[in-house]
């Protein structure tokens, strides 16, 4: 019997199989990181009032959000299938008076994260584990600015629009994706009913910026 795959090219992840995979993804990043590659934690940086400088390499979409998050100025930050949660670290490393939180579908991604990146009980004490295109209660509260990077675009379109409804109903202003083209987010939230209520804005292919319209 052939070996289970994480990621089949055009339908949901295995997410059973997936963390092996992920730890795998990581590691080669980092060992090409001078190349095409990326560090993951951001450890040499320069916040000032024109924007964020970089000292060390990070991928673009990640610089991206984070550039997003500096424009934005939330207060609250909840990144949604945070998985390792370097993003978490990373912003509240660059933004220490941010609140940041999170959730994920696997404890196996919260345990590798938590061991690989260092992430402190500060953090992992605001992280749950969940499966977002469930329905949300009360208790993940709601958030300044909320975000997903590369998670519904691994997901099948049913459960990406439950997904991005929960995204929108945790927020106070702001949503961000950076995601990949396996859906139409902007139809997503035209059937949601939901385009009268946000403005929007593209940050990059496939990633947008929504802000709540004050109404
Ligand atoms: C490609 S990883 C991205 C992780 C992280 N956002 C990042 O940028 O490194 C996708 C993550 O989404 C999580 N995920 C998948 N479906 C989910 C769901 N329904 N609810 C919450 N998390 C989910 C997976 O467990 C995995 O950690």
């Amino acid at each position: 019997m052939s070996k289970p795959v994480a990621h089949p090219v055009n339908d949901e992840y295995n997410w059973k199989v997936y963390t092996q995979e992920y730890s795998h993804q990581v590691d080669e990043m980092e060992r090409t990181a001078g190349d095409q590659g990326s560090e993951f934690l951001v450890t040499s940086w320069n916040v000032t009032d024109e924007g964020i400088e970089y000292h060390n390499k990070l991928h673009l979409n990640w610089r991206v959000m984070y550039s997003a998050i500096y424009d934005c100025k939330p207060a609250s930050v909840f990144e949604c299938g945070c998985g390792g949660m370097y993003h978490l670290k990373n912003i509240k490393t660059l933004f220490p008076d941010i609140k940041v939180s999170g959730c994920d579908l696997l404890q196996t991604q919260i345990d590798f994260g938590a061991k690989k990146f260092d992430i402190g009980e500060d953090i992992l004490k605001n992280v749950s584990v969940r499966d977002f295109s469930e329905p949300v209660d009360d208790s993940l509260g709601k958030h300044d600015f909320v975000y997903s990077h590369a998670v519904m675009m691994h997901v099948s379109k049913e459960k990406g629009i439950k997904f991005f409804a929960n995204m929108l109903k945790l927020s106070n202003k702001y949503v961000a994706f950076i995601e990949g083209p396996q859906h139409d987010y902007i139809k997503m939230l035209d059937d949601l009913g939901e385009t009268d209520n946000w403005d929007v804005k593209e940050l990059r292919t496939n990633s947008w910026l929504l802000t709540k319209k004050d109404k």
